[in-house]
């Protein structure tokens, strides 16, 4: 008798937030809402084998990234599909291989959870169809919250363009368990912006995303900080549907520059820029005063910069980096993206 199994493969995007996620309670739901973009070239591409082990009753995974067996990823992966087979009971009743690699260095402090956990929970969420016969009319609803329970920003990444998680006044259907898509309130200028982001520093992060929210549970600022977020949100949806640059820049570098002023003035304190990071902001905002052109920054939780700037300003801004910026780059490294289309099924 032939073994029964079932196969889906995915390639996702990791996404860059504009307004920050930082700080969470409960189960993975935000302390505010944040609104990001999908990359176009910063994927995870995963494909999931499930194969019938009737007798096996309990979650079992072998995981190969970049066709490596990585006993690390598999421990994560297994405490995710334990708390996944409450919807997707097949779980435990089906060995799964995972096949996973990225289309960027690894550990470049580029937000790899996002990729990896929007499309593994993609491939779940196809082979949940196969296994049931049925066809899900929320598909990327539920990948989105499945995604959210591997790791908060990768329900952001399973979409294309821009999206919003967490509940918020300022959109109807807005939901803290899900992200939704933004795509039918943005201005043209910001359609095809560019993120090129400065490799400052390879390697792990210096706090892990987990220890960094957990820095907010007994941070002096944290209700301001929540209370930020909620007003960016609102002001940042405002200033995408009117194409107002210049408040996008003010919202945006605000945002970073606070996430790291709450991690230097947190009880246990973490400097996560490098001097390299601080040059580059000031190149940045030189080159801004003498070309009024609308390049801006922002930073994820570490010391590499993500250059953002219009799609009509990318021949300047890519001679101003060759020039100007490569010199602080680790080895020369930065990757160049732009606003994505989101999720391919490959299989
Ligand atoms: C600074 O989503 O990586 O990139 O939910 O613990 O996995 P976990 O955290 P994670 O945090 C991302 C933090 C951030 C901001 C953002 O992407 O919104």
């Amino acid at each position: 008798m032939s073994t029964v199994s079932y196969k889906s493969a995915w390639k996702s995007p990791s996404n860059i937030a504009l307004v920050k996620y930082w700080g969470k309670r409960g189960l993975q739901l935000p302390a505010n809402p944040s609104i990001s973009f999908t990359l176009d070239n910063a994927l995870s591409d995963t494909r999931v084998e499930a194969i019938a082990a009737p007798d096996q009753k309990a979650v079992s995974v072998e995981l190969y990234f970049e066709s490596q067996r990585n006993e690390a990823f598999e421990v994560k992966i297994q405490g995710f599909l334990e708390k996944a087979a409450i919807e997707f009971e097949w779980l435990k009743q089906y060995h799964l291989i995972i096949h996973s690699s990225n289309t960027f260095p690894h550990s470049s402090g580029i937000a790899s959870s996002a990729s990896a956990f929007s499309a593994l929970s993609l491939c779940l969420c196809s082979i949940d169809e196969q296994i049931k016969g049925i066809t899900h009319t929320n598909f990327f609803e539920k990948a989105s919250f499945w995604s959210r329970i591997g790791s908060g920003s990768a329900c952001r990444s399973v979409y294309g363009g821009y999206n919003l998680w967490g509940q918020t006044p300022a959109l109807n259907g807005s939901s803290d368990e899900f992200a939704v898509n933004i795509d039918d309130i943005i201005h043209p200028v910001f359609q095809n912006f560019k993120d090129t982001i400065l490799i400052i520093e390879k390697g792990k992060k210096a706090v892990s995303s987990t220890a960094g929210h957990a820095l907010l549970n007994a941070h002096p600022f944290a209700e301001i900080r929540y209370q930020s977020g909620f007003k960016n949100t609102e002001r940042l949806l405002e200033v995408l549907e009117s194409g107002d640059v210049d408040s996008f820049i003010q919202i945006v570098e605000s945002e970073a520059l606070m996430l790291h002023a709450l991690m230097m003035t947190s009880p246990t304190p973490f400097i996560l820029m490098k001097p390299h990071t601080l040059s580059v902001i000031e190149k940045i905002w030189d080159f801004r005063n003498q070309t009024g052109l609308h390049l801006l920054f922002t930073l994820d939780a570490g010391a590499n910069v993500h250059l953002l700037n219009p799609e009509s300003e990318n021949e300047r801004v890519q001679e101003f980096v060759k020039n100007e910026l490569v010199g602080y780059c680790q080895n020369g490294l930065y990757l160049c993206n732009a606003v994505g289309k989101g999720p391919q099924k490959t299989l």
